[in-house]
């Protein structure tokens, strides 16, 4: 890494650390003393600056406002039992930023602020860590078109920034999911593989309509027959059948490259399962379950981490599942938590040391 950049530091005055316990925290309510800002302009990033955590000040015509050129990433710390700080798979979630930065017309964020700046963000803030089950210090990295100017078309400065959350669990309890047929997330040649703020405000009428029947989240299908599977909410989406797990593959860029994803594959071939990732028709999943093969369903992400299903709907159809039986999300969750925590072998090199 070509370090060109000097991140300015600013220490708060008083730290907010001890107003409240670590534990028993809802997802992304609380954020932490310092935060990391940096500004794009004439084709350059600069005013790199770590400093206490405080409002924007925006202009009514800021372009991001209007026409939501804004995207994210989520990425979590933990701490090791000797108390090490640790941020799992950074390098992926900085990969696919830029990605999603080149898809909204936006500029690339270079290693030195994204990683770099990350790093020493959390390590300021590195009390913040909660060592509770389940817990983690969350990493909410954003990018969003900062011209004041309200004419469509790219933005020529935008605004980078890290804010750190602690935080419980996203998912508390095993969930229900209602197959959605009628709104679409993503087609291709659109923006599914995004991680666009956009993406998540499309997403929201569908869960609320879901919500009133009693639904946690809806599980997106093809936008042209609404028959293929492609990711919940804010998950992608695994189904265990006998030995077999199956998830949608990347191939038509309409669901989310997910990290936790792509580690799950990594540790259920590690458990000895079949693995396909190929277009999942919900009819399998029907049949699967109607002919009494041992059916798991689980959501990933960085947020939830593996959230088990516990009922599918699809039209008229109930599938229930007793996830108490279950083998395979919950050893997977066991060996993922193990690795992110420090009590099992970092064997592919996820965990990023502060
Ligand atoms: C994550 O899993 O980090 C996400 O980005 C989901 C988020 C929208 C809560």
């Amino acid at each position: 890494m070509v370090v060109t950049h000097n991140i300015a530091v600013t220490k708060t005055e008083r730290s907010k650390l001890n107003d409240f316990p670590l534990e028993n925290l809802p997802f992304g309510k609380y954020f932490t003393d310092h935060m990391l800002e940096a500004d794009f302009e004439n084709g350059e990033w600069k005013n790199i600056e770590i400093k206490p955590y405080q409002p924007l000040l925006l202009s009514p015509s800021l372009a991001a406002l209007h026409y939501g050129q804004a995207i994210f990433e989520g990425i979590k710390a933990y701490k090791d039992p000797t108390g090490n700080a640790f941020i799992f798979r950074p390098y992926d979630n900085f990969k696919r930023f830029n990605v999603s930065a080149e898809r909204m017309q936006m500029p690339t964020v270079p290693e030195e602020i994204f990683i770099e700046g990350m790093r020493r963000l959390i390590e300021l803030d590195s009390n913040w860590i909660p060592a509770y089950e389940n817990h983690s210090l969350y990493i909410r990295p954003f990018l969003f078109s900062s011209d004041e100017m309200i004419g469509v078309r790219p933005s020529e400065t935008y605004k980078f920034m890290i804010i750190l959350s602690p935080t419980g669990p996203y998912y508390a309890a095993p969930m229900r999911i209602y197959v959605e047929e009628k709104y679409t997330r993503a087609a291709p040649g659109g923006i599914g593989f995004a991680k666009a703020a956009g993406n998540y405000a499309g997403s929201m009428l569908a869960t609320a309509e879901a919500k009133k029947q009693g639904y946690d989240q809806v599980l997106w299908t093809d936008a042209f027959e609404h028959k293929y599977v492609q990711e919940i909410g804010t998950m992608n989406v695994f189904f265990v059948i006998g030995d077999t797990v199956l998830t949608p593959d990347l191939e038509s860029e309409t669901i989310l490259s997910g990290v936790t994803r792509d580690t799950a594959l990594t540790i259920v071939k590690e458990m000895g399962l079949n693995v396909e990732e190929r277009p999942v028709h919900i009819d399998e999943i029907i049949n699967a379950y109607k002919s009494g093969k041992a059916v798991e369903v689980f959501g990933t992400g960085t947020a939830a981490t593996i959230a088990m299903i516990r009922e599918l709907k699809y039209q008229d159809f109930v599938m229930k599942f007793d996830t108490d039986k279950w083998k395979i999300a919950p050893e997977l969750k066991r060996r993922l938590d193990a690795v992110r925590t420090g009590n099992a072998e970092d064997k592919h090199g996820w965990m990023f040391k502060i």
